[in-house]
C-alpha cells in the first residue's frame, strides 16, 4: 500500500534530522519522508541528496504548506520547538518533537492545547521508550521477573555536544540535565508504568567545560515516585572515548542491567585505527567499541515507525506531549534542587522561569 504511506516533512538537516531521515528508510513500510527544511544554504540539500527527498525547503513554513504532507518531525534547537510545533499543528499535520519537548513547562503545556485545539497529535520522540534492549527490560519488569521493583537507573554519558547551540543555554534551556536528563526522567517514568514523580533531588557541576559553557556538564538526579520506587539519573559531557548509555533495574526478586553500546560492541584494538566505533568517539586506535545496527539499537527506526502508524490510527500513541511536560517539570525541579541543595517536591511551579537552568544559576532568586 506504497500509495498510503504516511508523508513527512523534516525540520532540520543536521545530526537528529538524519537520524530521523536514515529511520525512515530503514523501516519505509508506514511512512516516507518527501520534504526537508533547514535555513542554511545547501544543508537541507544536501540531506535531500542523501535520502533522496524530493523536495527542499530553506523556511519550514513554506514546507508547511505542502498539502500532502501529514506528519513533520521537528530536529532543531530546543528554544525553537514551541514556535515551530505551533506551527505545524496550525497547517493541520501531526507534530514529531525531538527532545527535550522544550524551553518551560508554560511552552510544553501550550503545544499539548494547540496541537488538541487543531486535532493533530502531538509525539515526544523519546526514542528509550522503543530501544529494544530497554524494552526487553520492562518487558521482563512486567511479566514480575524482578519481583517488585524499588530502584531505576539510567545513564547517558559523552564528552559534550556536537554543535554550539547545546553550549548557549539561552538556546538549549540547560546543560547536560536538560540534554541526557531528559532521558533518564523519562526512562524512569516510562519503565515504572508512568507512576507520578515526587520530588527531585540534583547535585550538578561544571568541572570541564567552563570555558565554553555556562551550563552544568556532571549531574546526578534522584527521583521518588508515588509507587515508593526511586530513579537515579546520571548524565555527563565530560565521558571521553564514546557514547555510554546503560541502566540497572533492581526488585525484591531479582535484577537487571542493560549496556547499550559496549554491550552490544566488538571489544576491539587497532593500532591504525578504522572507520567508525560509536557517536563520540573521537579515535578509533587502541581499544574501541565499535557498534553495529546503530539506530536500530536506539530504537529510532521503530519510533518512526510506530509515530508513523499513530498517525494511521492504527496504534496508540506511547510517547506524547504529556510526557513531555512531566519531563520538563522534573528538569526543572531538578535545577532548584541543585540551586537550593536540598530535595524538591512535586507538583513544582516553574511558571516564572525562563529557562529551566535559571533555577541553578539564581538569576530567579525565589528559586
Ligand atoms: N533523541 C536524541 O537522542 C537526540 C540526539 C541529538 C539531538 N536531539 C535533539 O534534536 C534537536 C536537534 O539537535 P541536533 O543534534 O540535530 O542539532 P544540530 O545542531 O545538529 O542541528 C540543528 C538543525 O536545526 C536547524 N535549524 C536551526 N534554526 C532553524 C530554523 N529557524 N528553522 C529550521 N531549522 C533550523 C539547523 O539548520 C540544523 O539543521 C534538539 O532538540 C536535540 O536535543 C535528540
Amino acid at each position: 500500500m506504497a500509495h498510503n504511506k504516511v508523508k513527512v516533512g523534516i525540520i532540520g538537516s543536521q545530526f537528529e534530522a538524519d537520524i530521523h531521515a536514515a529511520s525512515f528508510q530503514i523501516m519505509p513500510e508506514e511512512a516516507e519522508v518527501v520534504a526537508v527544511a533547514s535555513p542554511t544554504p545547501g544543508h537541507a540539500e544536501a540531506l535531500a541528496r542523501r535520502y533522496s527527498i524530493s523536495r527542499v525547503f530553506l523556511d519550514y513554513r513554506e514546507m508547511l504548506r505542502e498539502k500532502d504532507i501529514e506528519m513533520v518531525t521537528i530536529a532543531a534547537p530546543n528554544g525553537l520547538h514551541k514556535q515551530m510545533a505551533c506551527d505545524i499543528a496550525a497547517a493541520g499535520k501531526h507534530v514529531v518533537c525531538e527532545k527535550p519537548l522544550a524551553m518551560t513547562t508554560a511552552e510544553a503545556s501550550e503545544m499539548i492545547d494547540v496541537c488538541k485545539r487543531h486535532g493533530v497529535l502531538l509525539l515526544y520522540a523519546e526514542e528509550l521508550f522503543f530501544t529494544p534492549k530497554y524494552v526487553k527490560a520492562k518487558e521482563m519488569a512486567d511479566q514480575g521477573a524482578f519481583g517488585k521493583v524499588h530502584l531505576v537507573k539510567q545513564s547517558e554519558k559523552h564528552s559534550g555536544p556536537h554543535s554550539p547551540w547545546f553550549w548557549d543555554v539561552e538556546r538549549s534551556g540547560g546543560g547536560v540535565w536538560m540534554d541526557m536528563g531528559c532521558h533518564g526522567i523519562a526512562f524512569c517514568y516510562w519503565f515504572l508504568g508512568r507512576p507520578k514523580i515526587e520530588s527531585v533531588y540534583c547535585q550538578m557541576g561544571t568541572y570541564v567545560h567552563r570555558d565554553k559553557t555556562q551550563g552544568e556538564d556532571e549531574v546526578v538526579g534522584i527521583l521518588e515516585f508515588a509507587n515508593g520506587a526511586v530513579g537515579i539519573v546520571e548524565n555527563s559531557w565530560t565521558r571521553r572515548g564514546g557514547m555510554d548509555d546503560r541502566i540497572e533495574v533492581y526488585g525484591d526478586a531479582g535484577l537487571t542491567y542493560a549496556n547499550l553500546h559496549m554491550g552490544n560492541a566488538l571489544p576491539t584494538y587497532s593500532e591504525t585505527g578504522y572507520g567508525y566505533a560509536v557517536e563520540k568517539a573521537s579515535t578509533t586506535i587502541g581499544w574501541s567499541y565499535p557498534v553495529f545496527e546503530e539506530l536500530w539499537n536506539y530504537g529510532f527506526p521503530q519510533e518512526m515507525r510506530h509515530f508513523a502508524r499513530c498517525v494511521r490510527g492504527k496504534e496508540t500513541p506511547q510517547a506524547t506531549g504529556e510526557d513531555g511536560l512531566v519531563v520538563m517539570e522534573a528538569l526543572c525541579a531538578g535545577y532548584a534542587s541543585a540551586g537550593r541543595g536540598s530535595k524538591v517536591a512535586l507538583p513544582f511551579d516553574a511558571s516564572g522561569l525562563h529557562k529551566p537552568i535559571d533555577a541553578w544559576l539564581g538569576s530567579r532568586s525565589e528559586y
